[in-house]
């Protein structure tokens, strides 16, 4: 079995996602949640953190004065917990490239798209618009630039007549319950990592779109 991986997890609402993380630990799993971070007081992942015996912080971005401050005081929160892995599960906040850079190549996103089509908002609504036959959704590696670093996996369904945006968005989050804590194990297992020239599984190169499931 590896060593532990420490894991800090930031939210910013329901965390469904985080949910997920904390059901798929177990002891052949060597991910170890330290903390869960909010920038909402309000978040209810921050009840379920709780419920699972979790520690939990709140820095509410309102209290601070620009990117720069509330980046610098979550960073301090972070690193009293050393960890190997920080995870954005639907924290809202763009970071500063700073912050990003202090955590690079341990610093994880999912974003409900086909990345690199679709970065930012509204993309359920977008990829309807746009005709799309496929969806799905990314966990990437977080660089700079925004939803646009070394993408690691991928979980892509066709949309057929599923045609709202209520619909994409159950099944997007039903796929990201999979593949968040897939990543999250292969990168614990050291399986994972991110390379300069990309996102490597079990030192391979990963095309563009990173390892893709079909579900
Ligand atoms: C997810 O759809 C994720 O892709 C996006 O924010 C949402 C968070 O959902 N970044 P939850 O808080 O994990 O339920």
């Amino acid at each position: 079995m590896s060593a532990p991986c420490n894991v800090v997890v930031l939210i910013s609402g329901s965390g469904s996602n985080l949910q997920a993380l904390i059901d798929s630990l177990g002891e052949d799993n060597p991910t170890c949640i330290r903390a869960v971070i909010s920038n909402r007081a309000e978040a209810f992942g921050l009840q379920r953190a709780g419920a699972a015996g979790i520690p939990t912080h709140v820095v509410q971005h309102k209290d601070f004065s620009d990117r720069e401050a509330f980046d610098a005081a979550l960073k301090t929160i972070i690193d009293e917990y050393s960890p190997h892995l920080v995870l954005l599960a639907g924290f809202m906040r763009i970071l500063t490239p700073g912050f990003v850079r202090h955590y690079q190549g341990r610093l994880l996103n999912i974003h409900p798209s086909l990345l690199p089509k679709h970065k930012g908002l509204d993309t359920h609504r977008r990829a309807l618009d746009a005709g799309d036959s496929e969806h799905g959704c990314s966990v990437h590696f977080v660089t700079e630039e925004l939803d646009g670093g070394p993408v690691a996996l991928q979980a892509v369904f066709t949309i057929g007549n599923e045609n709202s945006i209520d619909a994409l968005t159950s099944r997007v989050h039903a796929a990201e319950h999979v593949i968040y804590p897939l990543a999250v194990r292969w990168f614990a297992e050291g399986r994972l990592r991110l390379a300069s020239e990309g996102a490597m599984l079990d030192g391979v190169l990963l095309p563009v779109t990173g390892h893709l499931i079909r579900i």
